[in-house]
């Protein structure tokens, strides 16, 4: 009931906060212990909790974003699903997208969280065994990553500045600097650019910058030839 009240009431407090923040939030979209930065768009039916979303982000319909940060100026499109993720700046992350999605334990008689959710605790009355549903950590991926349409990243991986998954991949290892990868596992194709280029594209930091800070844009341009 809170959650329904909370989906209606939520775009309308934006709505309020929008000439102030300029923060634009879709129909029935939940936001709960988040900090939206200005600038930020949130489609509609998402639900936002425990998140940092950075200024000029956005953020498709129907997304989930969980205990992750969403680097400035990074999009997500429809049925994106992140859950204990940092996204560093200018990523362009696609639909049916699933990054970090918790894992089960596999070596209880069950894998059903009755043994380890607090849910279930006083229904069933299992002793409440703790489980770390990240056992590999917080998935970081880097700036200026282009995400395909229905990737699947395994929680814990690390995903370079630059890198390139390819449609459908499923990503279960990690992925250098300026990387193409496509397939299921996913498997390194090509490198965007050669070492140089790449080295001196990490170097720059230009993602730093803002749009409209981003004179050197040529310079970059020059570099790559
Ligand atoms: C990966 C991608 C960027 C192409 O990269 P590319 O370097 O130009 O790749 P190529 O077309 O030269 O293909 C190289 C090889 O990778 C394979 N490949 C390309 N994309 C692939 C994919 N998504 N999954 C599996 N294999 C793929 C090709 O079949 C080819 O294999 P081969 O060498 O055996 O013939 C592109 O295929 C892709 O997946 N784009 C994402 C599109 C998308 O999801 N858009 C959503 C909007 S945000």
């Amino acid at each position: 009931m809170g959650a329904i009240v909370d989906r209606l009431l939520t775009p309308l407090l934006y709505a309020v906060l929008y000439p102030v923040r300029k923060v634009k939030v879709g129909v029935f979209t939940r936001i709960k212990d988040s900090h939206i930065e200005k600038n930020v768009k949130i489609g509609s039916f998402s639900f936002i909790s425990g998140s940092t979303i950075r200024k000029g982000a956005g953020i498709g319909n129907f997304n989930k974003i969980v205990d992750s940060v969403i680097g400035k100026y990074s999009y997500t499109n429809e049925r994106t699903t992140i859950i204990n993720t940092k996204i560093g700046n200018y990523c362009s992350i696609s639909w049916n997208v699933t990054i970090g999605a918790p894992e089960h334990p596999l070596d209880r008689f069950t894998t059903h969280p009755i043994t380890y959710s607090e849910k279930y605790q006083n229904s069933v009355g299992l002793l409440h065994k703790g489980f770390d549903q990240h056992p590999r950590g917080t998935t970081e991926i880097g700036h200026d990553v282009w995400i395909g349409a229905n990737v699947i990243i395994r929680s814990g991986t690390r995903i370079g500045t630059g890198a390139v998954i390819g449609a459908g991949s499923v990503v279960t290892k990690d992925v250098p600097p300026y990387a193409i990868v496509a397939g299921v596992p996913a498997k390194i194709i090509r490198f965007r650019f050669p070492e140089d280029v790449r080295k001196a594209l990490l170097r720059s930091r230009w993602w730093e910058k803002d749009p409209t800070e981003l004179k050197e844009i040529d310079l970059l341009n020059e570099l790559l030839g």
